[in-house]
Parts: C-alpha cells; structure tokens; sequence
C-alpha cells in the first residue's frame, strides 16, 4: 500500500509541483573532478592520473591535476553553496589521500581536509553526504593486482572505510560506498568501449568484465558492513547506481509490461542493482550471458544484499521500449535522428527516465520499501558568457524542469523519493571529456578560477526557497 503524501499546491498556481516539506535538496560534484591538489600532502596518483597523463585518453590533453582547485577554495565553494540555498551536499572522498598506498598507513593530513571542508559545511547548515568511491581509485593497487580485476580490492576497499569511517564518523552520517559501478568496471575494463574509463584495461573476454564489477559489488556489501562496524553514531549507508532506466513508448499496460521485462536486461541492471537490491542475479540476464557469467562463490550474495537505508539514483536519460511480438516480448527503440539532446552524445532528453526509474525500483524489482535519492541529474550544455558577464543557460533550466516535474509525479503517486541532489554544482572535469563538457549550474572559467553562478543557479535556488519546481 502507497501512502500518497498531501501535496499543497500553491494557491496562485495548483499545476505548481510543490514538494513534500521535508523534502531534501542538494547538489553534487566528486572528489578528482573538482579538486585538484593531486601531488598535496602525501597524496599519491589515482588511476585517473594515470589515465588522463596517457596521451590520446582524454579530450585536450587534460588532466585533474587542478579541475577546481577545490582544494584550496573549498570555503569559498562552501559560501557559495550556502547562498544557493541548498542544505545538503554530496562530494566524495579520494581513496588515494586517505591510504596513498591503497592500503595500510592511513595519511592524517588527506584526513583532515575532509574534516575542513565537513567542518565548513556544518558551519553553514548544509548535511554531508560522503561518496566513499567515485573512480579516483589507488594507482597502486592497480600495479599490485590489477584494481578491480582482484577479489582482493573489496577487502582493501572495507578497510580505506574503516578507517574514513572511523576518522570522521563524528562529523558524517550519510554515506554512500560506490558510485555507478557499470562505469568504473564495463567502461574500466569492457572490450571495445569508447570512450574508456580509466584504467582502461581491456580484458579478454566478457566474463573477466562481469568478474570486475562482481568485485565491485563485494566491495559495497563488505563496505556497507564496514560502515555499521565503525560509525560512532547511528548513520545511513546507500549505494549509488546509474541503473538504466527502459521508458514504455506509450503508457498503456502492455508497453508498460514490454519495459519491465526489458529492465532486467537492459544496460548492466540484471547483474549490479538486481543483486544489490534482490540478493540474485537476474536469470533473464544469466541465461543471456551463458558462460560469460561471472563466478560467484558461496556467500558471495549474501554480501552483497545488505539492507541499506536508501538507494541514490544517478538519473540522466532513459531508453524507450515497446511491446513486440517476439520471443522476448518487448523491443529496445533507437532515437531517431534529431532527437532533443543535450551536450554529449548519450543526453537525449527523455525527461520521464525519472518516474520510470522510480518505477521500476518499487515495481519491477519489488523494493517499494527502499528510499531512494536521486542523487545525480543534471546536463551540459554549451554554456557561454555574455558581454554581460552572464551565462543564460536557459537550455540547461528547460531540462532540470522537465526532470523535476517527472520527480514531482513520483512523489504524487506515493513512491519514496526523499530527495535530489543537481549534477553539478560547477562545472568540472569530466573524465574521458576533460573540461570540454560543463555540467555545473556554476561556470568555472579555469584560467582564472573565477566561479559565475548561471542562470540555473537562480532557478534552482528559487525552487528550494519555494520548495517546488520554478
Ligand atoms: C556520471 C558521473 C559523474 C559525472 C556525470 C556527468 O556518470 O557519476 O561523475 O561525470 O556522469
């Protein structure tokens, strides 16, 4: 049974998507691309260093070595998040600050940033909520044994949180272990991926691609365990997945069947947020993967499903799908050319992926009782300045509008969505395409480091004032 929340729409506007009062609004960046400061207080390289310093990886030669420079502004950054209104903040720490060595001496001095910045934050009344791994991983535990390629970096990924959690447990009580583990293993690792993700290792066959991200799964449910064990004070544990969100082409109950069945296989649902959330992989996707499976050894399951508090959503598109009359039942639809899209070439704007999402969460996976946060959306576009000194970035305002609304109707319908955190603050390096893609509602002009909120910063900090889509 859904409890449907009483929305109260605005008296001057009752279409005005209001939301619930206790609704949760914040925004989002990571650790390597906004930060910088790589070689700081003992710090030691990430795989991204390594892969952004390898000719011909990334877009322009470009690396994180300064992003933001968030390091070193990170109270500036702060104040301006706290003009923006918002009251939570989602940022990761670098594994490679904390154990520069991947494992073993903890480095006090990477600790204490976080506790600068945390202390910074709570000094302006924003919550923190601390993503324990957003790809920055140790280069050396790539020299060791090949990263994610091991069994043995889920251990040594429970024991970097410990010793997080352990160190700043006091100050943060919203963790988040892994996020989107289809990029970092199947774009880390896949055979033909383009672009790559770093390490950009391309393994021999598609069952050590699965073994990747088998490992990562370990890692969250080890990690999630690890988190209760160390956490001085009660706190919340999620794992962040961009699982792939199938959108019926009609919202009529056979296309609607169509998209469900197509969940399971579509993207890598069936073997990351299906196991993650229901204990098993999907059998649609074993019997599709055939010797390409994974090995998963006794337990391993069990690690994995570990009850969490809420799910973070990183929502950016969807793929539409109708009834077919074929064996599956259902077929995947291509865009047609000319499909609205924002500033990459997997943006089409497909605004309803967010209900859809939500959705099949509750629905196809039989979790109406997880919480969830989307905990990434947002989009670039090709901001300029103006004469004025202003980015009207009016595109940019159409699609977090559109999303939102699709947000709105999720919560209307009764589904437990707590929360939004908007990709990204400012704009930042964004991995394979370095400075080339801006998806903050802050430009950065990277010369001078100069921060120009866009006009999606006002919007949005009229949404949270009004607690309800502009
Ligand atoms: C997500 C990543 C995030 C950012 C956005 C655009 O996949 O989690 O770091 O790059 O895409």
């Amino acid at each position: 049974m859904k409890i449907i929340l009483p929305l109260i729409p605005h008296p001057c506007f009752p279409d005005s998507y209001q939301f619930p009062e206790d609704f949760w609004w914040g925004t989002a960046t990571s650790s390597y691309q906004i930060e910088g400061a790589i070689t700081e207080e003992d710090r030691q390289p990430s795989v991204w260093d390594t892969f952004s310093a390898t000719p011909g990886r990334v877009r322009g030669g470009n690396t994180g070595a300064v992003a933001c420079d968030h390091y070193h502004r990170y109270e500036l950054d702060v104040q301006l998040m706290a003009q923006l209104g918002v009251k939570h903040y989602r940022f990761s720490i670098a594994w490679p600050r904390i154990m520069p060595e991947g494992r073993g001496t903890v480095n006090e001095a990477g600790v204490d940033f976080y506790k600068r910045l945390v202390d910074c934050l709570h000094e302006y009344g924003i919550t923190p909520h601390a993503t324990l791994f957003h790809w920055d991983s140790p280069q050396a535990l790539a020299d060791l044994y090949g990263s994610w390629q091991s069994r043995q970096m889920a251990v040594d990924y429970a024991d970097y949180v410990t010793a997080v959690v352990r160190r700043l447990g006091d100050r943060i009580t919203h963790w988040m272990t892994l996020n989107e583990i289809p990029c970092f293993t199947h774009m880390g690792y896949g055979v033909n991926c383009d672009p790559p993700h770093a390490p950009g290792t391309q393994v021999d066959s598609l069952k050590e691609v699965w073994q990747t991200s088998h490992h990562a799964l370990l890692a969250h449910g080890l990690g999630t365990q690890a988190i209760r064990a160390a956490s001085p004070v009660p706190c919340t544990v999620s794992l962040v997945d961009n699982f792939a969100v199938t959108v019926p082409l009609i919202e009529s109950p056979d296309h609607i069947e169509a998209a469900k069945k197509a969940f399971h296989t579509c993207g890598q649902n069936g073997g990351i947020i299906f196991p993650a959330l229901t204990g098993a992989y999907s059998p649609l996707l074993l019997a599709e993967l055939g010797e390409n499976a994974p090995d998963i050894q006794e337990g391993d399951l069990e690690t994995i499903h570990q009850p969490l508090d809420f799910l973070g959503f990183n929502i950016y598109s969807g793929t539409y799908v109708r009834a077919a009359d074929n064996k599956l039942g259902y077929e995947f639809l291509d865009f047609p050319p000319g499909y609205p899209r924002m500033h990459m070439p997997w943006l089409d704007i497909v605004p309803d992926c967010v209900y859809w999402g939500i959705h099949h969460i509750s629905e196809t996976l039989g979790r109406p009782d997880l919480p969830l946060l989307i905990t990434e959306n947002g989009c670039a576009a090709q901001d300029q300045v103006n004469a004025n000194g202003e980015v009207i970035d009016t595109d940019r305002i159409f699609y977090l509008r559109h999303h939102l609304r699709a947000a709105h109707r999720a919560i209307a319908q009764g589904y437990p969505l707590k929360g939004y955190f908007l990709w990204s603050f400012m704009d930042n390096f964004e991995w394979s395409w370095g400075y080339d893609r801006r998806f903050g509602i802050t430009y950065v002009d990277y010369p001078t480091q100069q921060r120009i909120p866009k006009a999606s910063f006002d919007w949005y900090r009229e949404c949270i004032r009004n607690n309800r889509v502009m």
